[in-house]
C-alpha cells in the first residue's frame, strides 16, 4: 500500500522563536534577553526605522540617545536642535513628529509612554504599525506587527497571490494566526530578522530558514516571486535651480523652508520652485541677489518618494560685507554641520563649492 504524503507542517511561532534565540541580531535599541525593554528606545528606533535601513539608523539612534537621554530631554530641546540632529536621515516630518510626540508624552502621560495600543496610536507620528511594534516590543502586549519584512515572509509561507497593498488585511490575519500569546515582541522582531537576514527580497536563503518545511513558496520553488505587487506609477520628474552664493569671508547664503510640506523647516540654499515644466535657460532667473552667476557643469539629482528631482546649480562669489537679503542668512561653510541641511542640499552645496574651486579639505 502506498502511504499518502504527509500534509505540510504548519509554520509555528515556537520554531521561529527557537531560531531567534540563536540568531537574533544585536541591535542598539534591543533589550538583552531577560532584561526589560526601555519604551523610549523602542519608540525612537521604530520612528527612525520607518522607511530607513537598520544600517543608516544605528549612528543616528546613538546620537539621539546621547543628545536627548530621556523623553523629557527631547521634549525640552529646541526644534532646531532636533532637526539638525536628524539632518541626513530623510523624511523630515518624522523628526517634527518625534519632537511633537515627546512633548505629548510629557504633557498627556507625565513623561511615561502609555502601555496601550490605542493610546500610543493617538500620539503624533505613531501609526498602526508603530503602535503595534511599541506595544509588543516595549510592553509585551499581544499586538500584530506587520512591516515590509513580515509581509514578504507571510506572502511566501502562504504563497499569497493577491498583490500588495490590497493583500495587507489578509497578511495581517495570517500573521495573527501564527502569533503566540507569549513573547509577542520577540515574535515580531524574529519576523523582522528573518525577513532581513534569511527571507530577503532577492535570493532568499531558504535552506537556513526555520520555516523551510511549512513554506509553500519554497516547496513550489517560487518563494522569490512573492510578495506580488501592484505596479506603482513613478512620479513625474521635477527640475529647478539652486543658487550657491559664496561670500569672500567663506560664508554661504541659506534660508529655511516653509514649516509644512516636503523638507518642511529644513535649511536650504535659495532656489526656484521645483516643477515638471521648469525652464532651465535663464542663468540667474530666481537668483537671491544680483551677482555674476554662472551655471555649474552637470546637475544634482535626488530621488524623493514621489518624484525624482534634478537641480541646476548656479554659483557666484559675493563681495565681503554684503548683507543677506530678507529671510536669508550667511552661514560659514565651517558651520554647515550645525545646520539642518537635508541630503539633497548637502549635495547642492558640495557641488556648488566644487564648481567655485573650493576644496572640501580647506573647509
Ligand atoms: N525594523 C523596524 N523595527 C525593527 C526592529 N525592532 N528590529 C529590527 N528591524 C526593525
Amino acid at each position: 500500500m502506498v502511504t499518502p504524503p504527509l500534509p505540510p507542517a504548519k509554520a509555528s511561532a515556537d520554531d521561529l522563536l527557537d531560531w531567534y534565540d540563536r540568531h537574533r541580531r544585536a541591535l542598539p535599541w534591543r533589550a538583552l534577553p531577560g532584561t526589560t525593554p526601555d519604551p523610549y528606545r523602542v519608540w525612537m528606533s521604530e520612528i527612525m526605522l520607518q522607511q530607513t535601513t537598520v544600517r543608516a539608523v544605528k549612528p543616528y539612534f546613538e546620537k539621539f540617545l546621547t543628545l536627548f537621554p530621556t523623553v523629557s530631554d527631547l521634549a525640552d530641546a529646541p526644534t532646531d536642535a532636533v532637526m539638525t540632529a536628524w539632518a541626513g536621515l530623510g523624511y523630515y516630518s518624522r523628526a517634527r513628529n518625534l519632537h511633537a510626540c515627546a512633548k505629548a508624552v510629557v504633557e498627556r502621560h507625565g513623561g511615561v509612554f502609555p502601555a496601550d495600543e490605542s493610546a500610543l496610536r493617538a500620539l503624533p507620528g505613531i501609526g498602526e504599525y508603530t503602535a503595534a511594534a511599541i506595544a509588543s516590543i516595549a510592553f509585551g502586549l499581544p499586538a500584530v506587527v506587520v512591516d515590509g519584512n513580515v509581509e514578504r515572509v507571510i506572502a511566501r509561507v502562504h504563497a499569497v497571490e493577491e498583490p500588495l497593498p490590497g493583500a495587507k488585511p489578509l497578511i495581517k490575519r495570517l500573521t495573527a494566526a501564527i502569533a503566540p500569546a507569549e513573547r509577542p515582541g520577540d515574535f515580531a522582531q524574529a519576523m523582522m530578522d528573518l525577513g532581513a537576514t534569511i527571507c530577503t527580497p532577492k535570493s532568499p536563503a531558504c535552506g537556513l530558514c526555520p520555516w523551510r518545511e511549512p513554506c509553500t513558496g519554497r516547496r513550489e520553488g517560487t518563494a522569490d516571486t512573492f510578495p506580488r505587487k501592484t505596479p506603482k506609477r513613478e512620479g513625474v520628474p521635477r527640475r529647478g535651480a539652486a543658487f550657491v552664493a559664496l561670500r569672500e569671508d567663506g560664508a554661504i547664503l541659506l534660508g529655511t523652508r516653509e514649516p509644512k510640506g516636503l523638507l518642511g523647516g529644513m535649511a536650504e540654499v535659495p532656489g526656484t520652485v521645483w516643477s515638471s515644466d521648469h525652464d532651465a535657460t535663464g542663468v540667474d532667473h530666481g537668483a537671491p541677489l544680483p551677482a555674476a552667476w554662472k551655471r555649474s557643469l552637470g546637475t544634482v539629482t535626488h530621488v524623493f518618494t514621489h518624484f525624482p528631482l534634478e537641480l541646476d546649480v548656479h554659483v557666484a562669489r559675493i563681495p565681503a560685507g554684503t548683507d543677506a537679503p530678507a529671510g536669508l542668512r550667511w552661514v560659514a561653510t565651517t558651520a554647515l554641520g550645525g545646520e539642518a541641511l537635508p541630503s539633497v542640499m548637502r549635495k547642492v552645496v558640495e557641488h556648488g563649492l566644487a564648481a567655485l574651486g573650493v576644496d572640501a579639505r580647506q573647509r
